[in-house]
């Protein structure tokens, strides 16, 4: 028996466009070594290590502990701080039992993907909104719907969006505060959204990653809140990587209902057997006292630097701004500049050293002529960006 020779290629499922932001790293990091004067608005990530009482409990855990696979849902002492953090913060009832521990959010968006939905399903997103979403959906065969949401929604999904679908989506995901535009959703909308998800056997799926790092601005939308205040039946996810300042220690969370937890035991053991157990060891001491103190300073500077910017901007005659209240980031519109943000982007790192993400990742129609720029740096690094910039535009 003869066989034709398979020919090897890649699967057509992972023919997924790729983070275009990690392009500007690179580009960046090349004009680093040849100039060394490149100012990073692109990355969204604290520029800040672990807090630290995490890093003495690393270096503790280096000593004392083996360091082996720990349970597939994490230690239960990190899974016990996590349920005490939601507890404390939202007045909720979280058990350590409904936590799910996990590498990143990035790791809970595939098991959760993967648990709840099948090839075909359809899942709705925000336009603009984080691409990975998107991304590892269509890889995973489901079909996505993307909701048009304008600034007359501070650019999140709402219930009369979800009422003008043909029929109801097998899941939602939503996120408040949202990358790239910082916005928030409402308390009362959010709520909304869980009960029509609830109704109509839509999986809410809420990322919650960058609760904590919320400014006032006075308006009720920035009020934190969390979809499990108003359904169990919901999915929160969470992250060290935003408030908690630690991006690379690969350590993320669900609050799940209980009746995914079995399929999700079953993926989960299989496909990563745990998350890293020397970031779960430490992560327990980012939910200390002293911890939050540390962080609180750094969401601080945060509002220090949203302030430069949102007052520099305009200045230098990007008007056209999403109401940034949370994350770290500003989102504008720079139609008046260009159709082509890539290039604008490439042009600015170029001519004077800053860089900044365009929209291209986060807004498959418009990221054309809109950029996203991070301000979880240090301030001197923003002040020194709109003086390049200013420069640049010529005002
Ligand atoms: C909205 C949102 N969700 C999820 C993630 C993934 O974060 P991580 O995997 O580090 O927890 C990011 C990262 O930028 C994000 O902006």
């Amino acid at each position: 028996m003869f066989y034709r020779r398979r020919v090897r290629s890649e699967s057509r499922r992972s023919t997924v466009p790729a983070f275009y932001v990690m392009d500007v790293w690179k580009a960046a990091a090349e004009r680093a070594r040849t100039h060394g004067d490149v100012l990073v608005l692109a990355a969204g990530q604290p520029s800040t290590p672990a807090p630290a009482p995490v890093l003495r409990a690393t270096r503790a855990a280096l000593d004392a502990e083996l360091l082996g696979y720990t349970e597939t849902f994490g230690t239960p002492e990190l899974r016990a701080a996590i349920a005490a953090y939601h507890r404390d913060g939202y007045g909720i009832e979280v058990d350590a039992e409904d936590v799910v521990v996990t590498t990143g959010s990035s790791g809970a968006f595939t098991l959760i993907f993967l648990a709840a939905f099948d090839v075909g399903d359809t899942v709705v997103v925000a336009r603009p909104g984080y691409p990975a979403y998107r991304n590892t959906l269509s890889a995973l065969g489901c079909r996505v719907v993307e909701l048009d949401c304008g600034a007359r929604t501070r650019f999140q999904p709402t219930v009369e969006m979800l009422e003008a679908l043909p029929e109801p989506p097998a899941g939602l995901i939503v996120a408040s505060p949202a990358n790239p535009t910082g916005t928030m959703i409402d308390p009362a909308e959010l709520a909304a959204l869980a009960r029509w998800c609830d109704a109509h056997g839509t999986l809410l799926i809420s990322d919650e990653i960058y609760h904590g790092i919320v400014y006032d601005a006075g308006a009720d939308a920035t009020a934190t809140s969390s979809a499990w205040e108003t359904s169990r039946e919901s999915v929160v996810i969470g992250s060290v990587s935003k408030y908690f300042s630690m991006t690379g220690w690969r350590l993320g969370w669900m609050l799940v209902p209980e009746g995914l937890r079995p399929a999700l035991q079953r993926l989960a053991s299989n496909m990563t057997v745990c998350p890293p157990a020397i970031s779960q060891y430490a992560a327990v001491h980012a939910f200390d006292t002293e911890s939050r103190r540390e962080l609180d300073g750094h969401v601080r500077r945060y509002a220090r630097n949203r302030a430069l910017l949102l007052d520099g901007l305009p200045r230098l005659g990007i008007t056209d701004l999403a109401p940034a209240d949370g994350a770290f980031y500003a989102y504008a519109d720079i139609a008046h500049l260009t159709d082509d943000a890539t290039r604008w982007c490439a042009d600015l790192l170029a001519g004077t050293g800053v860089a900044l993400a365009p929209g291209t990742d986060f807004d498959t129609r418009n990221g054309s002529h809109t950029i996203r720029l991070s301000f979880a740096g240090a301030t001197a690094d923003i002040e020194e960006a709109l003086a390049r910039m200013g420069r640049f535009l010529g005002v």
